[in-house]
């Protein structure tokens, strides 16, 4: 038994709204979210900075091993990511750093670094960690494991609605194919590629609205009887 409840895991594809859903699970059981990829985000963000090769492993290790992680919890359920005492926020959600973190999520030893930090992060349960490798690598004891998935379509789709509710510009094509380049990049690569757990729920949201896959996850987590 973790002291602070279970740790439920959420992977799945790019775009498919596992923040969005976690979050959402984790306010209704009054659990704290933690989404990986904002880790691998940060760590990208701070090679693209410092000008270190993105191809380097043990330079990024050496990197990600001088900086001070932090985790703090400012508003709702979220872990924001602190580093060295700076938190990180819309930087990490810029496209060069999307594109830098999927490159580096591709090397072992980064890889192994993070898996530790997750691991330290959720071992006291009462979390929601979101990402690519959480039922299989990070927490394969996870209590909880769920698999998101959508069509490349659907996700497309909604991530312009997205972008045009912000007044951004939106081109669905464009939108589309770099969906389709990173779900190859994320589920071809050699280390950890995303997955379905064979013991994860499969829950298919192309045409199931948010709210229903928050229930059906919050009934899962009943039924699991933890
Ligand atoms: O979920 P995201 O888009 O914020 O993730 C950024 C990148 O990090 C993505 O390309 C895949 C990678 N990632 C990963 O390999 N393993 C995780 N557990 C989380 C993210």
């Amino acid at each position: 038994m973790r002291p602070n409840g279970i740790v439920i895991a959420i992977d799945g594809p790019a775009g498919v709204g596992k923040s969005t859903v976690g979050k959402l699970v984790a306010s209704r059981l009054g659990y704290r979210f933690i989404s990986t990829g904002k880790m691998y985000r940060a760590l990208a963000w701070k090679a693209l900075e410092t000008g270190l090769s993105l191809e380097d492993d043990g330079k990024l290790v050496a990197l990600a091993r001088s900086l001070a992680w932090a985790f703090p919890r400012s508003s709702g359920p979220e872990a924001d990511v602190s580093l060295d005492g700076r938190v990180l926020a819309l930087e990490l959600s810029e496209e060069r750093v999307s594109r830098a973190s999927s490159a580096i999520a591709k090397l072992p030893g980064v890889r192994l670094f993070m898996k530790d930090m997750q691991r330290r992060a959720g071992l006291d349960g009462g979390v929601v960690m979101e990402g690519r490798d959480i039922g299989t690598n990070v927490f394969p004891d996870a209590e909880l494991k769920v698999y998101l998935d959508a069509s490349p379509e659907a996700r497309a789709r909604r991530r312009v609605g997205q972008l045009e509710a912000q007044g951004m510009p939106a081109d669905y094509a464009e939108i589309l194919d770099f969906i389709i380049k990173r779900d190859a990049q994320d589920s071809g690569r050699e280390n950890n590629p995303l997955r379905r757990a064979d013991d994860a729920h499969y829950l298919d949201s192309t045409a199931m609205p948010r709210e229903k896959v928050v229930d059906a996850i919050v009934a899962l987590f009943g039924a699991s009887g933890k």
